[in-house]
């Protein structure tokens, strides 16, 4: 059903991505930057699964909801999806998808917690780019091409100065290190100096929260839950302890793949090698540690075998961190003998489909 002819659509709601979702004859099919009850045309580009994806073509019926993107970039750039929109739009689409996610796992009341703002909050960006073709930009996933942003105004001010400075007079180009003709950049903010990193494999300086304000938020959600009770807590995908740095503990173990931290709470180690629940468990039992909190946070592909360290570990209580909601619920569908006493969305990420999410479990 390949076309590359215009075709009618309407809209009927929003995806988990923030797509527009038609009908097309009989295929469902999804289309970006298009908002419920709006009507127009598309041009079909691919297909998969036997549903279609598609780019806006016209629109001829418009949504009330509808707003002027404030970014010029908005309509063909991959990174952002609610620019069309008003703030409490975007947030009521992400409350409704992430409850529909968990529609099989008894859900407690979702609190949500907004951002204090919905542009300017990043302090990273990464761009590819490529030197044959002279360009310099976002990464659109689907066709592989790079889609060049001289402004992006979900950037932090320094980042975006630098962004403009890149892309002033092809400065950029001069920078590329020898030998790489496609590859990525990463703008970043380390207090008050803006640094690039040209083709590393991870976060630059180790992983840090992108959005300061929102962190200190979701920090705040730990430590209401943790209380002033001193106990061993276990912190898996720990980073640099951002989620436990602040808990009055009593003893802690951190595990992460890429710390930078050298004392001796903290483990080195990859959490998805087959061994690594026994790694910790050991360690753990070396130390005397008998832990009582769970806290994880892992990158998008989650721990599926959650369940199995809840068994061997056995904490009285769980904080799940998640920034995808999906491997989240995969997850969670296998644990037996907890409850989910609080549930948390966390707009980390505005003005884009990702936010974060927090889930608190208590063993029954
Ligand atoms: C979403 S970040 C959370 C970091 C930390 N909790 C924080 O708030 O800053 C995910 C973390 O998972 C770590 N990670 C990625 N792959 C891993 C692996 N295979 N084993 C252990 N940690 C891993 C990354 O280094 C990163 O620090």
């Amino acid at each position: 059903m390949r076309q590359n002819r215009p075709v009618p659509f309407k809209i009927t709601s929003l995806d988990s991505l923030g797509q527009g979702v038609s009908k097309i004859g009989e295929r469902i099919t999804f289309i970006p930057k298009t908002l419920p009850g709006e009507e127009g045309e598309a041009v079909i580009h691919s297909e998969k699964k036997g549903v279609a994806f598609a780019k806006l073509s016209t629109l001829t019926q418009k949504s009330s909801a509808r707003i002027q993107p404030m970014c010029p970039h908005f309509s063909q750039c991959p990174s952002c999806h609610y620019l069309h929109t008003s703030y409490e739009m975007e947030i009521e689409s992400k409350r409704e998808n992430f409850q529909k996610l968990f529609r099989n796992l008894p859900l407690p009341e979702l609190k949500v917690v907004p951002a204090p703002e919905r542009l300017g909050y990043r302090n990273r960006v990464q761009l590819h780019y490529d030197t044959k073709t002279r360009k310099l930009g976002m990464l659109d996933a689907r066709s592989s091409e790079i889609i060049p942003v001289p402004f992006c105004l979900i950037a932090e001010k320094n980042v975006e100065l630098k962004l403009k400075e890149l892309y002033h007079d092809d400065v950029w180009l001069n920078l590329v290190p020898m030998g790489l003709s496609r590859g990525h950049v990463e703008i970043y903010q380390v207090g008050t100096e803006t640094k690039l990193s040209w083709n590393e494999g991870y976060s630059s300086g180790g992983f840090t929260q992108v959005y300061q304000k929102m962190n200190r938020l979701l920090q705040m959600e730990l430590i209401d839950w943790y209380g002033t009770e001193k106990e061993d807590v276990l912190d898996l995908f720990a980073g640099n302890g951002n989620l436990t740095n602040d808990l009055p503990f009593s003893n802690r173990l951190c595990v992460d793949i890429y710390t930078e931290q050298k004392s001796s709470d903290f483990l080195s180690l990859s959490l998805y090698d087959k061994n690594a629940l026994q790694s910790v468990s050991n360690q753990l039992k070396k130390k005397k540690f008998s832990i009582k909190t769970l806290i994880l946070d892992p990158p998008r592909s989650g721990l599926s075998n959650l369940a199995e360290w809840l068994e061997v570990i056995s904490p009285q209580r769980v904080a799940y961190v998640s920034c995808d909601p999906h491997t989240m619920v995969r997850d969670l569908q296998k644990v037996s003998g907890y409850h989910l006493t609080r549930a948390v969305l966390l707009d980390f990420f505005p003005s884009t489909f990702h936010f974060e999410s927090l889930i608190f479990l208590e063993r029954k």
